[in-house]
């Protein structure tokens, strides 16, 4: 018989995904459902089950995604608080998320990453004709399927679109974001928009073709300072492979000013599918990087590699 610690409401946790700094991600199997339905939980840790900000974090999540529906963006089913370890309910996908999938460098994707940049584009354009700005796009909340299907997931951040006389008044009380991946206004702490995850959305699809992000830095603050002032590198000189086309629209994404950057993501979609990618087109790789999924399988092996 299984274990109470096993399970979360009816859901038995039946493989550790990934842990993270403040939720661990589980497959989990519906016990009560006649079909055996799996999903992801993605369960607080628990040194951070009674932190208030990180409660609220998820519930935040819930509230962004359980409004959104579109097979582009990871589907949001439920927050339950059980055992005192509160957790979402999410449709399961891909074993991957596109920074994993990129591991390997940006070939073993070539043949495919039309694909994941288009489905990528859509997830984030989807979730801006709801109102919402993602605001920390970045490949590790994407998932990519073995075939490129892919999904947008992880609203934790996400905040809705102002207009009117609030634009005026607005000032981050924090600096939120991923580093490698903010625009230069949302590390300002100024009001961010559509073109804010454009210029994320820029730096995901630079690492797509090249396999590194754009920028780098020694420090954090070093990193900052490329965003806000270093000149745009070019995903062409990062790998010749690239056209001088989507190079091009690249740095475009990535324009210091948001009103030098497609206006909408739409607008990026149409001009991505009017031109090429590769300047050769990549081979179909003997090995994929979808076949290799480590990970841990089970509580148990949790306990035993803790440093995992
Ligand atoms: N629905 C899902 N199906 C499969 N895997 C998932 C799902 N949701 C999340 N994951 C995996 O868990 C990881 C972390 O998820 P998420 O980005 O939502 O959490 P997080 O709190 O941002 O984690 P971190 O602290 O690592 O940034 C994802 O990158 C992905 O590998
Ligand atoms: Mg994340």
């Amino acid at each position: 018989m299984s274990k109470s610690r096993d399970f979360l409401g009816p859901y038995r946790l039946s493989r550790l995904i990934r842990i993270g700094s403040t939720a661990e991600v589980w497959e989990a199997v519906d016990d009560t459902d006649m079909q055996k339905k799996k999903y992801a939980l993605k369960v607080l840790r628990s040194n951070c089950a009674n932190d208030k900000s990180e409660v609220a974090a998820l519930k935040h999540e819930f509230n962004v995604g359980k409004a959104l529906s579109s097979p582009r963006i990871i589907k949001v089913v439920d927050f339950i608080a059980d055992k005192g370890r509160p957790f979402l309910v999410l449709e399961l996908f891909s074993e991957l998320n596109m920074k994993q999938a990129l591991r390997k460098g940006p070939e073993p994707l070539g043949y495919i990453v039309d694909k994941i940049v288009e489905q990528a584009a859509e997830g984030l354009y989807y979730m801006h004709t709801k109102n919402w700005i993602h605001r920390d796009i970045k490949p590790d909340n994407y998932l990519v399927a073995r075939d490129g299907e892919t999904k947008l997931i992880d609203f934790t951040i996400a905040e809705t679109k102002r207009t009117g006389i609030s634009k005026l008044f607005y000032k981050a009380k924090t600096v939120q974001g991923t580093r490698s991946y903010m625009s230069p206004e949302q590390i300002r702490g100024k009001l961010c928009d559509e073109r804010s995850d454009i210029y994320s959305f820029g730096c995901v699809v630079y690492e797509l073709v090249t396999g590194k992000p754009p920028f780098t830095g020694q420090t954090p603050n070093d990193l900052l300072s490329k965003h806000i002032s270093a000149s745009i590198p070019s995903a062409a000189a990062q790998n010749n492979n690239v056209t001088s086309e989507l190079a091009g629209l690249i740095k475009r994404m990535m324009a210091k000013k948001q009103e030098d950057r497609p206006a909408s993501v739409w607008e990026f979609l149409k001009e991505y599918r009017a031109i090429e990618t590769w300047r050769k087109r990549p081979r179909v790789p003997e090995e994929s990087v979808f076949d290799e999924v480590g990970g841990v399988k089970s509580a148990d092996d949790m306990v035993k590699r803790p440093g995992s």
